[in-house]
């Protein structure tokens, strides 16, 4: 009898202290930014189908937008011009919309992993421009349809536009000329009229890059076409962009009357190998610009994390104008940059550690340090 008294007694304060010393509920980003803009992440296939339970956990838990990695672009969902691969596309969907997220298409109109077969005939002559036109129309028009109401808005075309503000000479360029781009647009808009519709593009703190999109996003308005968001790419590293450059690029597009969409947002904390995000750029490995194959020292994660907090705080200041921030990778051991443009390095550029631990900068944030 006393002994189960004492058990029950010790029950009783222990549950006590423990609803005490409960901690509080963990703020996730979501929770933090949720009323600023969206916090979205770039999933892979393993994320999307779940394979990777811990990355699909943290996808869920901290983020309320999603866009594919890959498995949208025009190589991998139309291989030929009659073969679709929409099981990917349909899960990353699926995904999203189930955990209650905001779904975003990329990309439908992009130079690189783009199937070649829209460039050329079967004999394999390249094609008349009427034909790219129909090409593109198809392509555009068979994603939007799918994805009709599920899909909250798209990059259109992704990366025309040089560094130095001329038009990049890619195939869909060569036929077609400055035209492809309000083409895209066009058939973008009339296969989904509800879409939101996107340019996106990288190093757009460059003042030629900013001021050729700024021209790109006034032609295609002077032409009555839709544009509602210019994505910054937001590639970043330890000594790039110039952040003057950066918030002068947000402010030149409000100006031109669009919303900013921050679309990739990684930044290296080993040397940045090329500037931009030229996925083509390749360069052989090098130890020299591999510093950190174990773990990145406490000295450069603070000026790495001191660098992202700033990012952050552009973010809130121009948080009226900018509709979503999108992390390109959910840990640092996803991240493409570990392999561009130079295959084999360890990279921390995420908001997530390999142990899918949030990155102190960012904790300080959400608890409002
Ligand atoms: C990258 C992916 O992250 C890699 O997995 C892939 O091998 C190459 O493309 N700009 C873009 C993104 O718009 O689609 C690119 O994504 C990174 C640069």
């Amino acid at each position: 009898m006393i002994k189960r008294f004492f058990i029950g007694a010790f029950c009783a304060a222990s549950l006590l202290s423990c609803t005490q010393k409960a901690p509080e509920a963990e703020v996730t980003l979501k929770d933090y930014f949720g009323d600023k803009f969206l916090i979205g992440v770039a999933v892979n296939v393993d994320q999307s189908w779940e394979r990777d339970t811990l990355g699909a956990a943290i996808v869920k838990k901290h983020f309320n937008s999603v866009v594919a990695e890959n498995c949208m672009k025009s190589e991998e969902i139309h291989p030929t011009p009659f073969t679709w691969n929409w099981g990917d596309a349909d899960q990353f969907v699926k995904f999203g919309e189930e955990n209650g997220m905001t779904v975003i298409g990329h990309c439908l109109i992009w130079h690189s992993q783009c199937s070649p077969w829209f460039f050329t005939d079967e004999n394999g002559k390249q094609v008349s421009a009427e034909v790219l036109k129909a090409r593109m129309r198809d392509h555009i028009t068979a994603i939007l349809t799918r994805y009709r109401g599920r899909i909250k808005g798209y990059d259109v075309v992704n990366e025309a536009i040089l560094d130095d503000g001329s038009y990049r000479n890619s195939k869909f360029y060569e036929i077609l000329g400055e035209e492809f781009i309000p083409w895209a647009f066009k058939c973008a808009h009339e296969a989904d009229p509800d879409a939101e519709l996107y340019y996106n593009d990288y190093s757009m703190a460059l003042p030629g890059k900013r001021e050729g999109v700024v021209k790109l996003v006034k032609s295609l308005k002077a032409q009555g076409l839709r544009i509602d968001a210019v994505g910054m790419q937001s590639h970043m590293g330890m000594e790039h962009p110039d952040f003057v450059e950066y918030e002068k690029t947000i402010q030149a597009l409000i100006d031109a009357g669009v919303e900013v969409a921050i679309t990739e947002l990684d930044m290296d904390a080993i040397p940045t190998v090329s500037f931009g995000a030229s996925v083509e750029d390749e360069a052989a490995y090098s130890a020299q610009m591999n510093p950190y194959p174990e773990a990145l020292p406490d000295s450069v994660s603070q000026i790495w994390n001191d660098r992202m907090k700033q990012v952050f705080s552009i973010y809130e200041k121009y948080q009226d104008h900018i509709c979503r921030v999108t992390v390109w990778g959910v840990q640092d051991g996803d991240s493409w940059k570990n392999d561009w443009p130079m295959k084999g390095r360890t990279n921390y550029p995420l908001l997530f550690d390999r142990n899918y631990e949030m990155k102190p900068f960012l904790k300080d944030i959400i608890n409002k340090k």
